[in-house]
């Protein structure tokens, strides 16, 4: 079984700070930090460590190839996430970056990024879902240029009518995200989305979503330390789980939470499927999410797989 990621690849720097500084402020990290980031190569990176029976395929815009930030992205990569179908905008050299400052007196990540990459067409996906293995099953979107997005799923529906698609709805306030949810057959809605679109809690979210998503078999939502939603909307059972948190829990490392969830719910959605029920899969994906915020980045978190199967 095979999965592709369509989103964008990310530098991020990271500065640690006392707290979250004020306008025209002069504030003392207490480090720094670079990495590779973005919404899928995250989820992708989490993934891979989960199951080697998934082959992993990412589609982002990347600079040009002999770049050193595209070098870098290839060799923390490959072998096991293909980045054959990325493509390499050639007379760009630096990637699309972040700026995040990390307050550790609230746990907050507040990001700046920046990004001169020209945004992949429709042309361009629709020439690489072509040329993909057509036994490609599992199709993940970022929903970031909505409109682009939808005329690749149109397409995937259109052309590979048995490929199954999920998007995740991030970012609140950006038009057009709506309509992916209602073509995908797995939605991942986060806090701010639902917040921005008048929703109090992830549950209300997705009560209400599950009548606009009426493609979706599965309907999730994030909500920081209230844990997360889930509907499953064959068995209409709606599930909520708390966030994780273990003996001597501390927030070190948010950024990329949500991301990590998603790689949880998709390795339990796809690689366990009627092993695990809603429950275990939900709290399975809150576990990993968890376990990634008390740490740094998103090294060894096949221990959440380890410690959920030992339960
Ligand atoms: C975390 C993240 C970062 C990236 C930013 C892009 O979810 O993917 O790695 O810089 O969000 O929006």
């Amino acid at each position: 079984m095979s999965l592709v990621a369509i989103g964008a690849c990310y530098v991020d720097t990271i500065l640690t700070t006392p707290h979250y500084p004020g306008e025209d402020e002069k504030l003392r990290a207490s480090s720094i930090s670079r990495r590779r980031g973005g919404n899928c190569p995250n989820t992708l990176e989490v993934l891979q460590q989960l199951t080697a029976d998934l082959s992993l395929d990412l589609v982002a815009i990347l600079p040009a190839k002999s770049s050193s930030a595209s070098r870098q992205i290839q060799s923390a990569f490959e072998p096991h996430i293909s980045l054959a179908h990325c493509i390499y905008r050639e007379e760009l050299s630096e990637p699309a970056s972040s700026y995040i400052i990390k307050s550790q007196s609230s746990g907050s990540r507040t990001i700046v990024n920046y990004n001169e990459l020209p945004e992949m067409t429709v042309a361009e996906f629709t020439n690489i879902a072509d040329y993909l293995d057509p036994k490609t099953s599992w199709f993940h979107f970022e929903g970031r240029i909505p409109d682009v997005t939808l005329s690749c799923i149109c397409y995937l529906r259109r052309q590979y009518p048995s490929v199954k698609i999920s998007v995740e709805l991030e970012k609140p306030g950006r038009p057009g995200l709506q309509e992916l949810a209602e073509e995908a057959d797995v939605v991942f809605y986060s806090k701010s989305w639902a917040q921005g679109n008048g929703y109090q809690t992830a549950e209300e979210c997705i009560q209400k979503q599950s009548v606009i998503a009426r493609k979706a078999s599965l309907l999730c939502c994030t909500w920081g330390q209230n844990g997360a939603v889930a509907l499953e909307t064959k068995s209409k059972s709606m599930i909520h789980s708390p966030a994780y948190s273990a003996v001597d829990f501390k927030v070190v490392d948010t950024i990329g939470a949500g991301d990590t969830f998603i790689a949880g719910m998709l390795y339990a959605w796809l690689c366990q499927g009627d092993k695990w029920n809603l429950s275990q899969k939900l709290g399975f994906a809150n576990r990993i999410a968890g376990m990634k915020v008390s740490q740094e980045g998103f090294a060894g978190l096949k221990r959440a797989l380890e410690s959920f199967n030992s339960q």
